[in-house]
């Protein structure tokens, strides 16, 4: 049964609860080896009862001693003073089925060891941390016990470390500069990393990692702050007057932090720890959950030809989103968003003017009912659009009404947004802190009671929910393309989408909202895609997200219907991802496998330079033949000078043939391979 998710599970304690706490705490190292013993996790106690790990990959020590604890609120901290009062050791190894997403099969193959710790003084209270050793990297998290004396409290600084070798290449974002998660990526020395967002990426000549969290609920986001070469946690505090970091309530567990480590940075997209840490399926059935692709009332918006606020330039009336459910309804597209549909927009709605947002009433000019009807009529859905300008309160005193108006006209997706200048929401609380992370749990619950799928814009970043909550489909949280349109940097650079596969895709989905054709913007003289139309192909492909944007006009795309083409083709959900070839900031080769199909789907894309990719296709099917319609830069096409320039052609492929292919400068390349 396809749904079924266990498809094997073994779970047994190997020894449980070993009484006995060793007579020289300091001395005793607890060690526990992945299952093929890739990875090795020790961890041990000082003198002084603190509590430090160590984690080797390929017999490379690639965390040094690193701290584990947190200074507490008002009350000594849970740092030092520590006995291991028993261990646990377990085994587990599945395989689960995801109900949709870039792999079907994920292996959830690790060894646990638990430290159960209790601190000396006559409090005694308890601390136990979680390790889960996988070959392919390390989650831990922290478990507060129900407990006398540590019942309800508040976390001031988590002591986790990430000692990591001094000589590593870093890829970040800055966090907590006032723009949210959305920057180009910087590549330094590990010593000249700031305060950094996660998934932070770090290479070395014969490694790469990645450290993250899964698993992010009801605590504060982790950031990563760089001090003397030691890589430590930051939490986001609750609110500039408020610098607690985190309101605990025992029994309570953490997310876990992460590292995901592979031999090349390539490996590290097909590591699933990150969905393998958060816990399975809470949603029961979810065949209601189905992938797909959207046009918009969106693009236009950007490119200044219509607008969000009512009056004579409106986009979202009535009349224009029909010719986008007609176009939707033509080429077999599942959803039409559209955005300013709604009360709210007039003002400054950028600039924390959202608490005028209203989410169930239309601007006179769009009739909510009869485009819904309308939809229905040609077989697609509207995808409901919240922006919120990051005044949650609001939001959340509208969230069942606003939900139940989805389900009732047949709009089975929402796209959300938090939009806001600075990094403090309109109710005083950090972005990113434990207040936004509970609300954006009351939305996903809410979405989930209604049946409706989740696209999130400037939301949390991703940490796995999706495996607990199918409804989460997608998320921006990073410079997406709507940069093009109007940064005044001149927009996304052309190796922006060949550092994200290495970074933020490590994290989940991303709506990043391919697909422009008309590349130049002749209503933006400043600005334009920096891409080739290949690469906007390319990047269905390489930048997973199982609700994909169509995101320009559909005039643009009548006029280049051949290429159209692949847009329609390739899928949205897969059988199975593999990374062919790449490397971080230059290019990417990336093969998926239709899932229910024997299609497969090949995109490629270069930075600025252009480049020769020789593509090995032994992950076709062995002794099958494969009709494949190539779409490539041509040879003349340049992202600067001539963006528009492509070529079609068509062939057969089997598996063992290696192909060369050239890629112009910020171009690309997208095969359909078709069965
Ligand atoms: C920012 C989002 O990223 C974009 O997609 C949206 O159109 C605007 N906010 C308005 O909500
Ligand atoms: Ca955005």
């Amino acid at each position: 049964m396809r749904n079924t998710v266990v498809l094997l599970c073994v779970m047994f304690t190997l020894l449980s609860c070993q009484h006995q706490p060793p007579k020289e705490e300091h001395k005793m190292v607890y060690s526990i080896a992945s299952p093929s013993a890739s990875t090795q996790l020790e961890v041990f106690l000082d003198e002084q009862g603190q509590v430090f790990y160590e984690y080797s990959f390929d017999n490379k020590r690639i965390i040094s001693k690193s701290q584990l604890g947190f200074k507490l609120h008002s009350l000594s901290g849970l740092t030092r003073d520590f006995e291991v009062m028993s261990v646990a050791r377990n085994e587990h190894a599945e395989t689960w089925e995801q109900p949709w997403g870039e792999q079907r099969l994920i292996a959830n193959n690790y060894q646990q060891l638990t430290l159960f710790l209790q601190q000396k003084d006559e409090q005694h209270r308890r601390l136990n941390i979680e390790f889960r050793v996988f070959d392919d990297g390390l989650g831990f998290r922290y478990v507060f016990p129900e407990q006398p004396n540590l019942s309800s409290f508040e976390v001031s600084q988590e002591l986790t470390q990430f000692n990591v070798a001094k000589d590593l290449q870093a890829w970040w974002t800055p966090a907590q500069a006032g723009n949210q998660y959305e920057y180009l990526y910087q590549n330094t020395n590990v010593s000249d990393v700031d305060l950094v967002h996660t998934p932070l990426t770090l290479i070395a000549d014969d490694y790469a990692l990645s450290i993250h969290e899964a698993a992010l609920h009801d605590f504060s986001t982790m950031n990563i702050q760089q001090n003397e070469g030691t890589l430590n946690a930051s939490l986001v505090p609750w609110s500039p007057e408020n610098e607690v970091k985190a309101k605990v309530k025992a029994p309570f567990n953490t997310p876990w932090r992460t590292i995901s480590v592979a031999k090349t940075e390539t490996e590290l997209l097909t590591s699933y720890i990150t969905l393998n840490l958060n816990e399975p399926n809470k949603l029961g059935d979810v065949s209601w959950i189905k992938p797909g692709k959207f046009v918009g009332i969106w693009w236009e918006l950007h490119l200044e030809l219509g607008s969000w606020k009512q009056g004579d330039n409106h986009g979202a009336t009535t009349a224009n989103t029909k010719k986008y459910i007609d176009f939707a309804a033509k080429h077999g597209i599942d959803g039409v968003l559209v955005e300013g549909w709604n009360e709210g927009w007039d003002g400054e709605w950028f600039n924390h003017g959202g608490g005028a947002f209203n989410f169930t009433k239309a601007y006179p000019d769009y009739d909510l009912h009869e485009v819904n009807r309308y939809a229905q009529e040609k077989g697609v859905y509207i995808v409901g659009h919240h922006e919120t300008g990051s005044a949650i309160d609001n939001y959340d005193a509208q969230l069942a009404d606003a939900y139940s108006l989805l389900a009732e006209k047949g709009m089975k997706a929402v796209k959300s947004g938090y939009v806001e200048t600075g990094e403090i929401l309109t109710s005083g609380q950090y972005h990113h802190g434990q207040y936004f992370v509970q609300h954006v749990d009351r939305v996903t619950q809410m979405a989930a009671d209604k049946k409706i799928m989740l696209v999130a814009h400037e939301t949390i970043k991703d940490t796995g929910e999706r495996r607990t909550y199918p409804n989460l489909m997608s998320r921006e949280v990073a410079r997406g393309q709507e940069y093009d349109a109007w940064a005044t940097d001149g927009g996304n650079p052309p190796n922006h989408t060949t550092i994200l596969p290495f970074t933020r895709m490590l994290s989940g989905p991303m709506d990043f909202t391919p697909g422009v054709f008309e590349l130049s913007l002749p209503t933006r003289p400043n600005n334009q895609v920096n891409t080739t139309l290949a690469k906007q192909l390319a990047l269905y492909v390489v930048l997973y997200s199982p609700m994909q944007m169509v995101s320009d006009l559909p005039e643009n795309y009548e006029k280049h219907l051949d290429a159209f083409q692949f847009i329609k083709d390739v899928a949205v959900d897969w059988e199975t991802t593999q990374i062919v070839d790449g490397k971080i900031g230059e290019f990417i080769v990336t093969a998926r496998q239709q899932r229910d199909s024997e299609n497969w789907f090949v995109g490629t894309i270069t930075n600025e330079q252009p480049r020769q990719v020789s593509i090995d296709f032994s992950f076709l099917e062995a002794g099958k033949t494969y009709q494949a319609r190539i779409y490539r830069d041509a040879v003349d096409a340049n992202y600067k000078t001539n963006p528009g320039a492509y070529v079609i052609e068509e062939r057969t492929i089997q598996a063992g043939d290696k192909l060369e292919f050239a890629l112009a400068a910020g171009g690309g390349l997208a095969i359909s391979l078709l069965r």
